[in-house]
């Protein structure tokens, strides 16, 4: 550990706060000062289980007030997200958070209007988008001229029991921004329309839709298409779903765990090398710390990560309506509701802030 570490604060000490634990660890250059959880006990509990000798707090308030902190990694239930951030990004401290960045597109324009007033970096992480296969595949389809036409099939079957089983929209909302994220990356595109169905399976063990279709329209023609489902026993796609893109020059397909392969118009099948590199929560922090240390902004940067969330709520919205769902309607929709969420929520400081908050324009993949 050098004098000059980074000193974090981990908030959320469940499932996911554990794992952000080992890569935080991982790093000679960052340090936990402190774990918080809402929840009695559980901040101490994970302390002990990862054997760190840490302040553990039940506010992220607290936590704040009693250590001096570089960083904090917000890993609480999304309905905390913007909570959690905003008090942190209010005291001077950087968040890097995990995904959805905030439950809605409202309150992530908020988010962001906070993250511009206080000029304190305020990120999400994307962990899928970071692989060597999805660079490789990204490399291969824009070797052969970009993808027009591109599609994942996500099908798996988890047995979760708790939230997620009784949920709206599990699918749409708890597990397709990984491939909606995927989707701007690949494409280097925005997302300008959507029509989506969801729907139930007769033999879903889901409250909520646990299947669903939806073909987006990008802003440089190209389609994406999405066939999911959360409960379909056999034959399961890897987590990270099975890809295919077709270019003007051939096609490219990577199963989302192994192999990219790659076929151009004149030529027989080949595998692409894949290169190393760091992957997941490992590549979203060291991005998010380049960052820090006056490097370019990270790829999940809340007015970049946007676009991301915003296909989530648009396929959510066309589903209810039955009929396509334009992004720029969506995000007038969301900077209206964000001004009334900040003049109602405590956040009356950037309600002026909110006419430059990152609207359609601003959103970058
Ligand atoms: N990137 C991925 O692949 C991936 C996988 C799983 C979960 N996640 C995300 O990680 C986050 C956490 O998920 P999880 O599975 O660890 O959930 P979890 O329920 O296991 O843990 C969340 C913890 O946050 C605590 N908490 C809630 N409100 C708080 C508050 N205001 N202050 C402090 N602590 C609070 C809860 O008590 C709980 O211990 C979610 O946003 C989820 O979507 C991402």
């Amino acid at each position: 550990m050098t004098e000059k570490a980074r000193r974090v604060v981990i908030v959320g000490a469940g499932a996911m706060g554990k794992a952000w634990i080992d890569t935080v660890v991982r790093r000679t250059d960052l340090e936990i000062v402190g774990l918080v959880d809402i929840a009695a006990d559980a901040a101490r509990a994970a302390a002990l289980e990862r054997g760190l000798e840490v302040a553990t707090f039940g506010s992220v308030d607290d936590a704040l007030a009693a250590l001096d902190v570089d960083l904090v990694v917000n890993v609480t239930i999304p309905q905390a997200h913007l909570e959690v951030s905003a008090a942190a990004l209010r005291a001077g401290v950087p968040v890097l958070s995990e995904k959805p960045v905030t439950p809605t597109v409202a309150e992530a324009l908020l988010l962001s209007a906070v993250s511009a007033s206080t000029a304190t970096l305020m990120a999400t992480s994307q962990s899928r988008r970071h692989s060597r296969g999805i660079r490789a595949f990204r490399d291969a389809l824009a070797d052969l001229g970009g993808a027009e036409q591109l599609d994942v099939r996500f099908f798996q079957n988890p047995r979760f029991g708790g939230f997620r089983d009784e949920m709206p929209s599990p699918l749409l909302v708890d597990m397709a921004i990984h491939q909606f994220d995927q989707a701007r990356y690949l494409l280097s595109s925005e997302p300008v329309s959507v029509y989506c169905e969801e729907f139930s399976p007769r033999w879903s063990w889901y409250r909520g839709a646990a299947a669903a279709e939806a073909i987006f329209r990008f802003a440089d023609g190209g389609r994406f298409s999405y066939s999911g489902s959360w409960c379909a026993d056999g034959l399961t796609t890897s987590w990270n779903g099975d890809w295919r893109g077709s270019t003007a020059r051939g096609s490219a397909a990577w199963d989302g765990e192994t192999d990219v392969v790659v076929q151009s118009r004149d030529g027989g099948p080949r595998t692409c090398t894949l290169m190393d590199g760091a992957e997941g929560l490992d590549a979203a922090l060291a991005e998010f710390v380049d960052a820090l240390d006056g490097g370019p902004a990270p790829s999940g940067e809340i007015t970049r990560n946007i676009g991301s969330l915003a296909m989530v709520e648009a396929a959510v919205a066309s589903a209810a309506a039955g009929a396509p769902v334009r992004f720029d309607d969506l995000f007038e929709r969301a900077s209206a509701r964000a001004e009334e969420l900040a003049r109602v929520g405590g956040f009356d400081d950037v309600v002026g802030q909110l006419g430059s908050a990152p609207t359609r324009g601003d959103v970058r993949s």
